[in-house]
């Protein structure tokens, strides 16, 4: 298996829950008020499974050992292009999580106008990423790879998602701890 491998997988799951929040959109645009339950899981999936897990694999790993490979100047353009859209992913998931806090405590009179074309954006927005990733880039990549490189990577792939349960729930306790202390 490449480390793109697993990578691929991972983005079929995002894609089903960017099918959710699609379905979602459709329901507020019928009326309905937004699922804000739905909306706080769908904000920690992208936090926890696609930024940290997922993009954490790509950029701390995949993106690192590229970057000491001589890419072409297109590869490179595109891989930095990739990093640029993580950090616009992130920007949008916080916008998305205040924009439904909102909701939730009803600050906002018309919360529909501010969280529909953000889930909007998302919709469109990662799709696109992933296209980038799955259809022009990650397989021309992997010709800068031995077996023995890929090998390594797969095994750095496995260690960082095993670490990640555990970061996610020391972190819960560290930041309820530091906010009752302070
Ligand atoms: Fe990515
Ligand atoms: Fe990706």
């Amino acid at each position: 298996m490449q480390p793109i491998g697993p990578l691929m997988h991972e983005h079929r799951l995002i894609e089903r829950l960017l099918h959710l929040v699609e379905r979602e959109v459709r329901e507020v645009e019928a009326g309905s008020r937004p699922d804000s339950a739905f909306l706080d899981q769908a904000v920690d999936f992208f936090r926890s499974y696609a930024d940290r897990c997922h993009h954490g694999k790509e950029e701390d790993i995949l993106f690192r050992e590229l970057a000491k490979k001589p890419l072409s100047a297109d590869e490179k353009r595109v891989l930095d292009e990739l990093v640029d859209e993580h950090v616009q992913g992130r920007a949008l998931v916080r916008a998305i999580f205040e924009a439904n806090h909102a909701v939730a405590r009803c600050e906002n009179a018309a919360p529909a106008e501010t969280l529909l074309p953000l889930l909007r954006k998302l919709c469109a927005f990662y799709p696109v990423h992933i296209a980038k990733e799955d259809k022009h880039f990650f397989f021309p990549v992997m010709r800068h790879f031995s077996r023995v490189e890929m090998d390594a990577m797969l095994k750095e792939f496995e260690e960082f998602d095993r670490q990640l349960v555990h970061e996610k729930y020391a972190a819960v306790v560290n930041d309820r701890e530091a906010a009752l202390k302070a």
